[in-house]
């Protein structure tokens, strides 16, 4: 059992609290041991039973629950740093697409690579994630759009998972784009995703989830809701990237097919709002792609009083948002999506775990729930997202085990 002692503000993130209220506790204390979080509240209230316990002094830092970045699309081959001055000197995401780079580059990069290139630049890639205290991710397929590439990226994610303390949660997303074998006879290549892929994939438990990316130049919304049908009945989980780039009717469709989330949603009109908060689907931001494709972002506080629940995560890819540091996304939803820190620490926490059917598990630092729990080297939320910092996070703990004391950590 550990007991930690001095903290300037706890944020507790309760599941079912309103998202502007992150449940902040000042001057508090937190017990965990492996079994979970087992007392959380003001230090004064403290049990006798814990004072008396060997205890680490937290040096009036913030406590939080360890980070859940609830969209990336970790396994990559290669990177795409020329078209990021393609795009500075004037070329758009699309146009980049249709001349054959874009997602494909990245196909065929991924395609090339081994499942060992593939894991162990991934492996890089999860232990600067740690670093920031983000204790589980949730990764994505999608850049093989074949068989054997699809199952080799989730077959990298089951590997990771057993290697390293980050927990993953696996989503399906051969639906990214119809590659190019199949651009004359888009219809086989739905019917390989039905009937090969998502069969084999949910047998052999390689997913959880299933997203489709519904776009024009990817999917459109009857084939989307085909993949998402027949993935449902095999018993995954509903995702979409919807109205990224244009209002497509994509978050109506996450909606009426109860998803449990809708992603990217730059583009979503009124009515899409209200169906997302009519089904309860989460709203997953992304402010990183909003950044570096200088799109417009995801309109969070329409659908905040709308009563749509609004997670951030960073979209972590070689295109669109090649970061994985999902406190400069908080920043970022602070800025320029108008949500508040406490709604935004709320969006990194318990809502992110809803957006993977996890919240009743993680992201809340409440008796119960897995001891995953990051310590910020900052006084509170509102300082902490307001000074930005290359890394402030200075211990991270998942499961009840210590993965990150950073050095300048006031422990004893
Ligand atoms: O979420 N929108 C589609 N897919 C990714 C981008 C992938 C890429 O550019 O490689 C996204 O932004
Ligand atoms: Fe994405």
């Amino acid at each position: 059992m550990t007991v930690l002692r001095n903290i300037a503000q706890l944020a507790t993130c309760p599941p079912e609290a309103a998202q502007q209220d992150a449940g902040l506790i000042d001057n508090a204390s937190l017990v965990f041991d492996d079994s979970g979080i087992l007392w959380a509240g003001s230090e004064s209230q403290l049990p006798e039973a814990f004072i008396d316990h060997a205890s680490i002094d937290c040096g009036q830092r913030l406590v939080i629950p360890g980070l859940i970045d609830c969209h990336t699309h970790l396994c990559f081959g290669g990177w795409r740093g020329d078209e990021f001055e393609m795009r500075l000197q004037g070329c758009s995401y699309q146009d980049i697409a249709a001349s054959g780079g874009g997602i494909r580059s990245t196909v065929a990069a991924t395609r090339e690579d081994s499942a060992e290139q593939l894991l162990e630049k991934a492996l890089c890639a999860l232990e600067g994630i740690l670093d920031l205290g983000i204790t589980t991710v949730e990764c994505k397929s999608g850049y093989g759009l074949e068989r054997a590439t699809e199952l080799k990226q989730l077959q990298v994610y089951r590997r990771l998972n057993d290697l390293q303390p980050v927990e993953l949660i696996s989503t399906f997303l051969g639906a990214h784009m119809i590659p190019d074998e199949y651009q004359q006879n888009r219809e086989d290549y739905v019917r390989l995703l039905c009937n090969v892929l998502i069969p084999e994939i949910s047998e052999q438990n390689l997913a959880q989830f299933c997203d489709v990316f519904v776009e024009e130049g990817a999917f459109s919304i009857a084939e989307a809701r085909t993949i998402l049908e027949t993935a449902n009945q095999a018993g995954l989980g509903l995702k979409v990237h919807a109205d990224q780039l244009s209002s497509g009717g994509g978050a109506q469709l996450a909606a009426s097919l109860g998803a449990v989330s809708a992603e990217h949603l730059e583009y979503a009109d009124a009515e899409g709002i209200n169906a997302l908060a009519k089904a309860g689907t989460v709203a997953v931001s992304l402010p990183l792609a909003s950044l570096y494709l200088g799109e417009r972002y995801l309109p969070a506080r329409e659908m905040l009083d709308a009563g749509v629940r609004v997670a951030v995560a960073t979209d972590f890819n070689p295109g669109s948002a090649p970061s994985y540091h999902l406190p400069l996304a908080m920043t970022l939803a602070c800025l320029n999506q108008q949500m508040t820190p406490q709604e935004v620490i709320m969006a990194a926490t318990t809502v992110a775990a809803r957006a993977i059917s996890a919240e009743r598990r993680i992201g809340s630092l409440l008796p119960g729930f897995s001891a995953d729990i990051a310590i910020i080297d900052a006084p509170s939320i509102n300082h902490w997202l307001y000074h930005f910092q290359a890394n402030a996070c200075c211990g991270v703990i998942k499961s009840g085990n210590w993965e990150r004391q950073l050095p300048g950590a006031r422990f004893r």
